[in-house]
């Protein structure tokens, strides 16, 4: 991905992150419903959680909702502005804070879980992919919650197809549950739990990687 192409992924344009808000009511119920799956069977409620990428902070408002002390961060002004706009309106206690994921400038282990929600996909390179996971285990305590999408769903099959039959290149990237556990090997983490879902149907999946050391 070049820097350009990347840097479009950055919700600093008003107008992308009110369509964010707009997103599909069944869509933004089936993802909220595999962050409560995951965070049930962590069974922590009240901890800290930092939300990064917060994008609008609907998962930030989510988490606040449930009981969890939550923080959310997010480089895109825009996202950051209608963000901290939805908290206020949601009446709930959370804050929303410009920072970058890849480095957040908070003190390593400081919050009991790390959500990276919807952002791993995005990445084409194998480095950016495990810069962002290991700033998120750097300041994760316990666990880190992380969405990928599934490389044998049949979106990601028509999409390899599609870009096979027209040349144009993704602009979404499955990765492997082996690289993942590879990478989050590496930085201390392993392996807790996957929020059940088919892989064959639905692309986007969320594991939960645990500190082992
Ligand atoms: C697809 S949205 C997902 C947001 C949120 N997790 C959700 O599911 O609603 C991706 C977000 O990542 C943000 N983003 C991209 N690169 C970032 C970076 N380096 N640091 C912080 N935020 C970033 C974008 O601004 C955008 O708001």
């Amino acid at each position: 991905m070049s820097e350009n192409e990347y840097l479009a992924r950055i919700k600093s344009d008003p107008q992308a992150a009110e369509a964010y808000l707009r997103r599909k009511p069944a869509k933004h119920r089936a993802e909220m419903h595999m962050l409560q799956t995951a965070f049930t069977a962590l069974g922590q409620p009240g901890g800290t959680v930092l939300d990064a990428p917060c994008g609008v902070g609907r998962a930030t408002i989510w988490l606040a909702e449930q009981g969890y002390r939550a923080t959310g961060i997010d480089l895109g002004e825009a996202a950051v502005a209608t963000a901290q706009r939805e908290v206020r309106r949601a009446a709930v206690a959370a804050t929303v804070e410009r920072r970058d994921v890849f480095a957040t400038g908070y003190a390593g282990r400081s919050f009991d879980q790390v959500l990276c929600f919807r952002l791993l996909h995005h990445f084409a390179q194998p480095e950016l992919r495990e810069r962002l996971i290991a700033e998120a285990t750097r300041v994760a305590d316990r666990h880190v919650l992380i969405s990928y999408l599934s490389p044998c769903s049949y979106t990601t099959l028509r999409r390899r197809v599609r870009q096979w039959v027209t040349g144009k290149p993704l602009k979404q990237y499955p990765v492997s549950e082996s690289e993942l556990r590879e990478v989050f090997e590496r930085h201390g983490f392993a392996p807790l739990l996957r929020v059940p879902r088919n892989r064959f149907l639905h692309s986007l999946q969320l594991a939960v990687f645990e500190r082992a050391r």
